[in-house]
């Protein structure tokens, strides 16, 4: 065993479209990287899964990566930090280790009955005053449900305690830390709260919201906090003995990792969707426009700091359609040269609806559009609306976050891969008519899985630590006339309208 001080934490970061683990320093900053993408699997319209085993063998390909780039090994390494894709649901059997069914992706709507069903008695928000959340087909409870009623055998095995639920924190956590050979069942009060059962004051699950779903609770993994040790990395792996020490669900993660640390700091995350997560301290405030109440994170013993969220379904993932299902682009970055070739969208409107509309409109009947189509109309201007798409929506749910808050947000924190992009960037300061600004790491959701485990392990010893290391990169300023402004909302409103009720 080597003597020297371990200088280095790494996260796990198991997204929608790929994993990744991320080596970090004292200072908060990037030493290497690992990643690799894993299939989207489309059966039929409406349903995505993933392969949890391809996940798992991914993560642990990644994490081997990461650590030869920067030729380290586990003595490097204070601790881990696991950070997911929220709400996708994996349920697996506890005596083989094997998913019981490919795991349902947060994007999937094929629950849209199950949703139904339960909104008979009480509509959309009968769970909301306990669990912040509408009934969605987003959340992983109608997932599970889903699993148990279509999987044969599945329901009996869960009733005699043989299967395990989790999101993808839990399914990694409990593999890193052995599987059938020992494994913590665990998940953090982040994630526990997109689930749609767990007490957002008592932060446990909440047995008649169980009961009515018909999910037995010996499914469940156990809630802990955002940032203690949870168990070590098991002995046949290449972190072995390293403590695991911190879970947050990614958005959550990317506030941390973006010091979001007071009431009202607020940031917005690019990625296959865009989640904006406000900051409402110790707090648990209800939305009444339209957004999520959500738990933040909480670290250790400390109370639990709560948020509000506006969660956007599909902004970086049009992109992805708009390569492998149109063949429009050959490459993501493609999108920018084509829209900077035109001086404005053409009058073309793309309300991406592919998974019904989120925040805050919650319509799981809308279906996507394109608008506003005549002859003059090119793939130019359909790459710049798909852009824009981004900035408008993001702008519904700052409206949103400003009339819940009564305090309107002075300027917005953002990260995530779409931020790479200037021109987007400075179309959303317009549209937002408030700063825009990029930090100097844009990989806070790692960071943020990084800092909940080096903060449990005394690797960083408080929040102020942390926020000491947030440094601007760079910033855009509004630059759009406000009638300008006001006239692409107004269009862009009547294009939403036009995807409302559009299933049988
Ligand atoms: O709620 C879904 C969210 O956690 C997924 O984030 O970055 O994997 O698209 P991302």
């Amino acid at each position: 065993m080597s003597e020297s001080k371990q200088q280095y934490v790494i996260a796990i970061d198991q997204g929608t479209t790929s994993s990744r683990a991320i080596v970090f320093d004292h200072d908060g900053k990037i030493v290497s990287v690992g990643q690799k993408e894993h299939e989207q699997i489309f059966p039929r319209a409406g349903w995505v899964e993933h392969d949890p085993m391809e996940i798992w063998t991914n993560v642990r390909e990644v994490v081997g990566t990461a650590l030869s780039k920067a030729s380290l090994t586990r003595h490097d390494i204070a601790a881990v930090g696991i950070t997911n894709q929220r709400e996708t649901a994996v349920v697996w059997d506890r005596n083989t280790g094997k998913p019981v069914y490919n795991a349902i992706v947060w994007q999937d709507t094929r629950t849209q009955p199950i949703v139904d069903e339960l909104a008979k008695d009480g509509g959309l928000e009968r769970f909301k005053a306990t669990v912040g959340l509408p009934l969605a087909t987003y959340f992983s409870g109608t997932k599970i449900k889903w699993i148990l009623d279509n999987v044969e055998g599945a329901r009996e095995k869960a009733e005699n305690g043989e299967l395990m639920f989790g999101n993808t924190d839990s399914w990694v956590t409990w593999n890193l830390t052995g599987g059938t050979d020992g494994g913590v069942h665990i998940t953090d009060v982040s994630n526990a709260s997109r689930t749609m059962f767990m007490d957002l004051d008592t932060l446990s699950w909440d047995q008649s919201i169980l009961d009515a779903f018909g999910v037995p609770a010996s499914m469940l993994p156990e809630i802990r906090s955002s940032s203690e040790i949870y168990g070590k990395v098991h002995g046949s792996q290449l972190l072995r003995e390293t403590p695991v020490a911190g879970i947050l669900g990614d958005q959550q993660a990317a506030t941390f990792g973006q010091a979001a640390f007071g009431i009202g700091d607020a940031k917005n995350t690019y990625g296959t969707g865009n989640f904006l997560i406000f900051n409402t301290g110790e707090e648990k405030v209800m939305s009444e426009n339209g957004l999520l109440t959500t738990v933040a994170y909480k670290i250790g013993d400390a109370a639990p700091i709560y948020a509000l969220e506006g969660s956007i379904a599909v902004t970086g993932s049009l992109v992805q359609w708009l390569r492998d299902n149109l063949g429009i682009i050959r490459s993501a970055p493609e999108i920018e040269q084509l829209a900077s070739a035109v001086e404005d969208n053409g009058g073309v409107y793309i309300v991406p609806a592919f998974s019904g509309l989120f925040a805050p409109h919650w319509r799981s009947d809308a279906r996507g559009a394109i608008v506003g189509l005549t002859r003059f109309v090119n793939k130019n201007h359909i790459a710049r609306a798909a852009l824009e798409a981004t900035a408008f929506q993001t702008r519904e749910v700052l409206d949103a976050v400003n009339a819940d808050s009564g305090v309107p947000l002075t300027e917005m924190r953002v990260d995530g891969g779409m931020v790479a992009n200037d021109a987007l960037m400075q179309f959303q300061a317009d549209i937002l008519g408030v700063d825009v600004v990029r930090p100097e790491v844009v990989e806070t959701t790692a960071l943020g899985a990084a800092y909940a485990a080096g903060l449990a392990v005394g690797f960083w010893n408080d929040t102020d630590e942390l926020a000491a290391n947030w440094n601007e990169g760079k910033r855009w300023t509004p630059n759009m006339e406000q009638s300008e402004r006001d006239r692409q909302m107004r269009l862009w409103n009547k294009a939403v309208t036009r995807t409302f009720d559009w299933v049988d």
